[in-house]
């Protein structure tokens, strides 16, 4: 379980509140999604989730081990995987084989049990005939995919995807969310994934849609019932799906609807 407690954040040397009293309990098991306008602070809230950052006031708990406890910071990472928005941000090895490796070598695997994982990783995510190549010479897309197969590796319990697709195309886009989502209970054990994402229709691969809105939870829903609030989420910059923005008859041209479907 990953339980926020009245969590608030503040960069040093910045007055803003990027997060603002933030409590929220995640199940192992859900499916979640959350979407906010940019700078609303999904990237923020996800670092505090995994430890990366320590929140200003408040108290994050994964499974029990409190955030701010520096000696559960490496089984903290372990059990929350992320995959970063900026694919250079997560890339350090020398070849993409290496790369998928590095994780489970790092956290002593067994041989065999990397082998097998390393091998089947770079099959499902298309990235076989690649394995020699150095990860700065693959496309974004290729990069999202490579990052998502290491962190995959390391076998979490909690995976948090910051716009994992955002440099994929929609075929490619399609085929990695139905590997975590739909698979969940036959490949990958448990896996218990939290989406970040500026595609409404992404969100109907999980049952419970955060809504973000300057640091604040202003929405907890399963998807469609948040979606109902389609004027709202227009005017905060959040993206509907067509058939919600439709129905209100909201005028297309002036905000951000999502118009390719899934
Ligand atoms: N390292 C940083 N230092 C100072 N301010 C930051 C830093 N990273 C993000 N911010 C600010 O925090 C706010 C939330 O950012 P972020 O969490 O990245 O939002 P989102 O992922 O929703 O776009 C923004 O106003 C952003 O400018
Ligand atoms: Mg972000």
């Amino acid at each position: 379980m990953i339980k926020c407690e009245r969590i608030c954040f503040s960069y040093p040397n910045s007055p803003v509140q990027v997060l603002r009293d933030i409590s929220v309990v995640i199940q192992e098991g859900e499916a979640v999604s959350i979407m906010g306008a940019n700078g609303s602070g999904k990237s923020t809230l996800a670092r505090c989730l995994n430890g990366l950052l320590q929140p200003s006031s408040g108290e994050v708990w994964i499974d029990g081990l409190n955030t701010r406890h520096k000696v559960d910071n490496e089984k903290i990472r372990q059990k929350v995987g992320m995959v970063f928005q900026n694919p250079d941000h997560q890339i350090v090895s020398t070849t993409v084989e290496r790369e998928v490796a590095f994780g489970m070598e790092n956290l002593q695997f067994e041989h065999d049990e990397m082998h097998a994982t390393v091998d089947h990783l770079l099959e499902e995510f298309n990235l076989k005939g690649r394995l020699d190549h150095p990860p700065h010479r693959l496309s974004g897309g290729e990069k999202q995919l490579l990052c998502l197969a290491s962190v995959l590796a390391m076998k979490p319990r909690y995976l948090i995807l910051d716009e994992p697709t955002s440099l994929l195309d929609p075929y490619s886009r399609r085929r990695i969310l139905e590997s975590i989502f739909k698979n969940r209970s036959k490949s990958i054990e448990k896996l218990t994934p939290i989406l970040i994402t500026q595609y409404p229709e992404e969100t109907f691969y999980t049952n419970r849609l955060l809504i973000l809105s300057e640091g604040k939870i202003i929405s907890d829903a399963a998807p469609h019932e948040a979606f109902k609030e389609a004027g709202k989420l227009c005017r905060l910059g959040i993206g509907v799906p067509l058939e919600y923005a439709l129905e209100l008859e909201i005028d297309l041209d002036d905000h951000r609807v999502e118009r390719h479907s899934l």
